[in-house]
């Protein structure tokens, strides 16, 4: 506990004379005289296993009654997102198992069968890397790298749909803190943006109360969603990690998920 109210000192610190990077109305850099299209197509293609989606929960492909909660999330952050000039979201929960990669790729998915947008998830959970293996990519991947300026974000991504990118990591990645909270990650996903200038993107986290690695990384984004599961997260932790994500970044929601009793959501609740 000690060392996360240390590195949230640290990052608050930080932040405070970093403003300007950690700004929220930051735009995509002049994209310069490259082809966007080019840059996407150039990305291999993993078209998704229909059996190890329906194991994984990964519903929001089609357009269908089960991505019907991930449509309205999708508007809802869309909209906020835009409104506020907002490019970057992380996804966090209280502890493990709330399902933030879940609600990262379908969230995604829904996001992406619009037409006029495109996104990238990037895995930022270097712990318990899992955006890898619900996706059925087999690939030496390693979103770590592309973070630390050691490889290009091309070598380490693939499209599992047509605007929908994906950076995973293929193992866990030790010192991970540090690298997430690094100044030169915000560089790195500068240049990202200018280079596909994606309408957004997602950064699959590790969860906010078990380790500093999320209060490290928050800096670099300009908004969080927070996944909490139903009977299983206390109020009084939503309250505690609604504060420390205040702290560093917006507070973009919270995702009541694993919901037996609800609309027909399924099992998704959002507010
Ligand atoms: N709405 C839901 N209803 C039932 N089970 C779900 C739901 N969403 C996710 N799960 C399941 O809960 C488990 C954890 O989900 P997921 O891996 O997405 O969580 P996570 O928060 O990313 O976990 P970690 O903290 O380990 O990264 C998985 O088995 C997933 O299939
Ligand atoms: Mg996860």
């Amino acid at each position: 506990m000690e060392r996360i109210q240390a590195a949230i000192a640290k990052a608050r610190a930080e932040r405070q004379g970093n403003r300007e990077i950690a700004s929220p109305n930051r735009v995509p850099g002049n994209t310069g005289a490259h082809d966007i299209r080019e840059m996407w197509k150039a990305l291999p293609t993993h078209p998704l296993d229909p059996k190890l989606s329906e194991r994984n929960r990964i519903v929001s492909s089609n357009h269908g009654a089960e991505s019907a909660a991930f449509d309205l999330m999708r508007t809802r952050t869309l909209k906020m997102m835009q409104e506020n000039g907002w490019k970057r979201l992380a996804i966090t929960s209280p502890t493990a198992g709330c399902g933030k990669s879940t609600v990262a790729i379908n969230l995604g998915l829904s996001l992406t069968r619009r037409d006029d947008v495109s996104a990238i998830l990037m895995d930022a959970d270097m712990r318990r890397p899992s955006l890898a293996d619900k996706l059925g990519i087999r690939r030496n991947y390693l979103a770590a790298d592309v973070l630390r300026g050691a490889a290009d974000f091309s070598a380490n991504a693939c499209r599992i749909s047509e605007r929908f990118a994906v950076s995973t990591n293929d193992r866990t990645v030790p010192n991970s803190s540090d690298l997430l909270q690094a100044p030169l990650v915000s560089d790195i996903l500068d240049r990202i943006e200018a280079e596909y200038a994606p309408t957004l993107m997602i950064f699959d986290m590790p969860p906010l109360m078990v380790n500093d690695d999320t209060i490290a990384f928050l800096r670099h984004v300009d908004c969080a969603m927070l996944v909490a599961a139903a009977e299983h997260t206390s109020i009084k932790e939503i309250d505690e990690c609604e504060r420390e994500i205040a702290s560093q970044t917006n507070m973009l929601g919270v995702v009541l998920n694993k919901c037996k009793f609800n609309s027909g959501n399924y099992g998704y609740d959002y507010y």
